[in-house]
């Protein structure tokens, strides 16, 4: 007997496709809803019907954007849970695409939960994909206090000085897991959005009695991750540049730290929340625990495919980032019992096999950064 029925909404993208795999393994229905952005599916490998090879054969299928009128009602039909993932997902393009982002990002989440408040539905849980970006800078401390600090997004004239890390007087800060307590700061429209649609779904489910939560995610890697995309997905653009024998292209000094997290981790934190029959409406961080600096990322990706290219280092600051976050994840295991089981190098190992087997990506790293230095988003 079926568990239930899940609408993955974005579920022909790179987290959502992973998700209608476990959910259909966990004995869910599925049906995605997709509008298959070309940016991120123009150059994968698609069936007749414009759909990704890779996207399961057993999930029903809609093709069509939330925005269009009637889409995302019609797709609600016998649906029991909700995995909201549709998105546009591009920091840096966000910031100068903001009518774009805003009309896909926080439009979309008001279309959906409008319809959600106002028609009959059996929707009775909803999880849906935010992420760390809404922090803006991530947690610190005074190295030696256990006291914890959100300090403010760096200025202006610490940008333009190439001084990268953050301070308190003539201390450098030191990064510390950031909890879901944090005050928020996101620094860029698609940071603004997300934080939004977070508060929206969070605020309605509360209000219709549905059970949300929502899924603060990070630096998430793994095999279907779109390699043409130059706007997202740091481990995939490094791949993409090495395999055009280009170097990694590493903002600031590349000592910046993140969070990365294998995209099954990810993908089963959406599903065990789903399954869950906890009644809460929260937002939990979904990462590996562990930080790691983007030039051992490059440096990790260039042994694994055996390319001896150092990375660029540009010295420069793209508007939007911040300088270190990585997750604390106490909260998803407290509340869910999920915790990320996959290791780093194995997973890294993973996604090299496939971006080895996918179609040769193009490198698309010069327009991107011509677009972003037009747009005066590069200091
Ligand atoms: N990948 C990450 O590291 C990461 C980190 C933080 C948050 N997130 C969030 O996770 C979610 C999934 O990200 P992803 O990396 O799988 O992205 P993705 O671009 O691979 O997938 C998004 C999918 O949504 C579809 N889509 C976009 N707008 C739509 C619309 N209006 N109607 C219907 N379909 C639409 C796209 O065609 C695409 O298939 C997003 O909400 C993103 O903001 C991802």
């Amino acid at each position: 007997m079926s568990k239930g029925h899940v609408l993955v909404t974005g579920g022909a993208g790179f987290i959502g496709s992973h998700l209608v795999d476990i959910l259909l393994a966990r004995g869910f229905d599925v049906t995605v809803l997709d509008c298959l952005l070309p940016q991120v599916h123009g150059e994968a490998e698609c069936d007749g019907e414009g759909w990704p090879v890779y996207l399961n054969p057993a999930a029903r299928r809609i093709r069509g954007n939330i925005l269009d009128d009637g889409i995302f009602e019609s797709a609600l039909s016998g649906v029991t849970h909700l995995a909201h993932l549709a998105a546009s997902v591009g920091v840096g393009q966000s910031m100068a695409n903001i009518v774009d982002y805003t009309r896909n990002n926080t439009m979309a989440a008001a279309v959906m939960l409008e319809v959600l408040s106002r028609t009959p539905h059996k929707v009775e849980r909803m999880a849906v994909a935010s992420s760390m970006s809404i922090y803006g800078e991530g947690e610190y401390r005074v190295p030696g206090s256990d006291r914890r600090l959100a300090p403010p997004l760096r200025d202006h004239a610490q940008l333009l000085d190439h001084d990268w890390e953050l301070h308190a007087g003539d201390v450098d800060l030191e990064p510390v897991p950031t909890t879901e307590d944090k005050i928020l700061q996101p620094a860029s429209i698609y940071a603004v959005n997300k934080r939004d649609h977070e508060d929206m779904f969070l605020s309605v489910g509360r209000a219709l009695r549905i059970p949300t939560v929502a899924l603060r995610l990070f630096n998430a890697y793994g095999s279907r991750q779109a390699l043409s995309n130059p706007y997202t997905g740091v481990a995939a653009i490094f791949i993409s540049r090495l395999l055009n024998d280009q170097p990694p292209l590493v903002f600031e000094d590349g000592r910046q730290r993140r969070d990365f997290v294998h995209v099954l981790d990810v993908a089963e934190a959406f599903a065990g929340v789903l399954e869950s029959d906890k009644q809460v409406w929260e937002a939990c961080n979904v990462g590996s625990g562990r930080a790691i600096s983007v030039n051992e990322i490059a440096q990790t990706l260039a042994r694994l495919l055996r390319k001896n290219i150092a990375p660029k280092v540009l010295n420069q600051y793209r508007v939007g980032d911040i300088r270190h976050c990585f997750a604390d994840i106490g909260k998803l295991e407290r509340l869910f019992g999920i915790r990320p089981k996959r290791d780093f190098d194995l997973g890294m190992g993973e996604l090299i096999d496939w971006v080895s087997t996918a179609r040769r990506p193009l490198d698309r790293s010069a327009a991107s950064m011509a677009e972003l230095a037009n747009n005066r988003l590069v200091i």
